[in-house]
């Protein structure tokens, strides 16, 4: 057991990504703790009760150690540009999806302070954070608290920053990941490293412990990424077909026929924050339209209505897939064996 995962409280070296949005839940944590890695609550769009809610339920499925994830910076609550022809662009959309006319929704202000709150009187044994760093203050108050604290970069630079900032791991989140980029100081374009490549560069810059994020989808790939320096890797896409996750009949349906192939993109179309998962109708209407979309995460609240309804009638063309390079190779196991799994395969490749 290395450094890292003792100061976690896990024996595993797999994280299972904070999934935002809906695949994420208490279930697929628990599940995922219980197997000996760690799991990951999504806090971001969730209200402080929420949170709360999520966190006790969850510690009534393990007494494992899990990690609560927020998103912390990256957030405009004000538009900068005009929206109407981002609303002109949803209308017919909305048409076709049965619902009423699309309006520019009221985003109210950064609710990471409040959730920070929350947080810090739920005292998880890990939080883990991304699209920023947290004041000195909060970071010192996570400390106090006892809490284990990772960071996501996507570049050397970020991770350097990271350190500074006093984290107990650093999440190195490659170009192949599933869904938002975690890119904070620069532009994303910038910041597209492989993940592999990543690890090298930061474990050969920070003394930190490493964490390998993106398109890790096998034991050998694992084997691979500690290798290259990693201390333990965080996968998303490798859960999303678990019976645990909550992942709707739609995404999954998707991702299945994404068998075998790499479809993925990535957009700003959903959210105005770039993130990649696999392309569709919205992304190809927007692709030519890149010009009217609105900063996250106004885009996000803008898109909301269609991406549920979406959701509920089954229909992918119009819903946010996302999902990393390694999509094609998710496999549809429950949490604990494809755990079980990932670990034969980490032990045969080493
Ligand atoms: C559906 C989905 C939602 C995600 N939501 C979050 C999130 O809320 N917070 C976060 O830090 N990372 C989030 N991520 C990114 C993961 O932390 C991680 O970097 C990524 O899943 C790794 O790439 P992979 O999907 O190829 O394994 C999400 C990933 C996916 C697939």
């Amino acid at each position: 057991m290395n450094d890292l995962l003792h100061r976690l409280g896990i024996q595993l070296p797999i994280i299972q990504a904070p999934m935002g949005g809906g695949p994420g839940n208490p279930q697929l944590a628990a599940a995922v703790s219980n197997a000996g890695g760690l799991g990951s609550l999504a806090g971001a769009y969730l209200t402080p009760d929420q949170i709360r809610d999520e966190v006790r339920r969850t510690r009534q499925l393990t007494t494992r150690p899990f990690n609560v994830n927020l998103f912390a910076g990256g957030y405009q609550s004000r538009p900068d540009r005009d929206p109407a022809p981002m609303l002109e662009v949803l209308s017919p959309i909305h048409d076709l999806l049965h619902l009423s006319p699309p309006s520019l929704p009221r985003v109210p202000p950064d609710p990471f302070d409040e959730q920070i709150a929350a947080v810090l009187e739920l005292r998880p044994d890990v939080f883990s954070f991304t699209f920023g760093v947290p004041s000195p203050d909060v970071m010192r108050r996570l400390r106090h608290a006892g809490m284990a604290i990772i960071g996501t970069a996507t570049t050397v630079e970020e991770a350097v920053i990271l350190a500074e900032a006093g984290v107990d791991g650093i999440v190195a989140q490659g170009a192949e990941a599933g869904a938002h980029r975690g890119t904070f100081a620069g532009s994303f374009e910038a910041a597209m490293i492989p993940t592999m490549e990543l690890v090298r560069q930061i474990a050969a810059r920070t003394s930190a412990p490493v964490i390998a994020s993106g398109g890790i989808m096998t034991g050998a790939e694992i084997a691979a990424a500690l290798r290259a320096g990693a201390a333990a890797v965080q996968l998303g896409t490798a859960f999303l077909l678990c019976p645990e996750a909550g992942t709707s009949e739609a995404y999954k349906k998707a991702i299945l026929n994404a068998f075998g192939d790499n479809t993925t993109t990535i957009t700003r179309a959903f959210s105005g924050r770039a993130a990649r998962g696999l392309r569709n109708r919205f992304i190809e209407i927007m692709s030519d339209r890149e010009e009217l979309i609105l900063p996250f995460p106004i885009q996000n609240s803008l898109t909301r209505t269609m991406r549920s309804a979406a959701a509920s009638q089954g229909n992918p063309d119009y819903l946010s897939l996302w999902a990393g390079t390694g999509v094609g190779r998710a496999r549809a196991t429950p949490a604990a064996e494809l755990i079980a799994t990932l670990m034969e395969e980490l032990r045969m490749d080493t």
